[in-house]
């Protein structure tokens, strides 16, 4: 792993960049990220599959091939995008959104601005950029490049409309239990600064779809994802990826502060309401 400051001060300084500087991207840096999604280890994501992420560079956002790579005039001046590729179906969604989750915060580190993206480009005009195998697909893409401070009037208005500056409080995603029962950071244990990087992750139009629940003894962390009705307009489930930025955040938080634990697929027989929008993903066991 290349990851050399704060992984949890990246985590809390990065937020969607939209307008970017018109600066290229240093050679060095280039390097960093090719070295990166070249490494297999970097890419594996905790249900054990390997996941892919391709580099585009683009100059006036036409790609070295010649192709115009749309995103509807919302980005400006990118000097490149990453790519996710991998399959429709909910583990390969959420293995794709950790994957990439991860190397956004070693970009975030680096001084590369961001934006996840999973509605607002061209997809087609980025699947001709790059070859598909059978049956994959491309979820989201970011593009990149040094930050701009002066934001442009659109980015301002997404910002805006997304209420992006805003994040659900704790009570509202963590339970002690069980749902229902709010945790108390105090009570949070030795894990509340993990807790806190999944609160603060970015997520699909802001929705924040991750709830917690931690186990009475505080040795199992129950990731489920409260599903927004009617959100999955896509032709596939955007809100698995912001699934994969939670476990990203609060795993590499885990890994920083020496808190050792796995992933593991042990589903609690919980009493939950009887809601067809909340679906177990993942837990945390230490
Ligand atoms: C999976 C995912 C998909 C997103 N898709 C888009 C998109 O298509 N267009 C866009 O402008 N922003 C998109 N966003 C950015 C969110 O609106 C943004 O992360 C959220 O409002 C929080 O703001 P922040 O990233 O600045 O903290 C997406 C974010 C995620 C995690």
């Amino acid at each position: 792993m290349i990851f050399e400051k704060s992984l949890i001060e990246s985590m809390k300084k990065r937020y969607s960049v939209r307008t970017f500087d018109e600066k290229n991207i240093t050679d060095a840096h280039f390097d960093k990220i090719l070295t990166y999604i070249s490494d297999e280890q970097n890419l594996t994501d905790p249900f054990g599959k390997t996941n892919k992420i391709e580099l585009v560079k683009v100059t006036k956002n036409v790609s070295d091939k010649g192709l115009k790579l749309g995103t509807y005039g919302i980005i400006k001046n990118p000097r490149g995008y990453l790519i996710g590729i991998t399959k429709n179906d909910k583990y390969s969604i959420v293995g794709s959104g950790y994957t990439l989750q991860k190397l956004i915060i070693l970009l975030t580190e680096l001084g590369i601005g961001t934006c996840w993206m999973g509605g607002t480009f061209s997809r087609s005009s980025f699947e001709k950029e790059i070859e598909l195998n059978e049956g994959e697909f491309i979820p989201c893409i970011t593009p990149i490049g040094y930050p701009l401070d002066n934001k442009s009037f659109i980015d301002k208005t997404l910002r805006f409309l997304a209420k992006s500056d805003n994040r659900k409080s704790w009570d509202q995603i963590f339970f002690d239990a069980q749902l229902g029962k709010p945790l108390s950071k105090s009570d949070s244990g030795l894990l509340e600064a993990p807790l806190e990087m999944v609160r603060i992750g970015p997520s699909a139009s802001n929705k924040q779809p991750w709830r917690i629940i931690v186990s009475e003894d505080r040795t199992l962390y129950h990731f489920y994802i409260e599903h927004t009705p009617n959100y999955n307009r896509m032709g596939y489930d955007m809100q698995m990826l912001d699934m994969g930025i939670a476990i990203a955040q609060f795993e590499l938080a885990c890994n920083e502060l020496n808190l050792k634990g796995d992933w593991v697929l042990e589903e609690p027989m919980l009493d939950l309401p009887a809601s067809p929008h909340t679906e177990y993903i993942v837990s945390w066991k230490i």
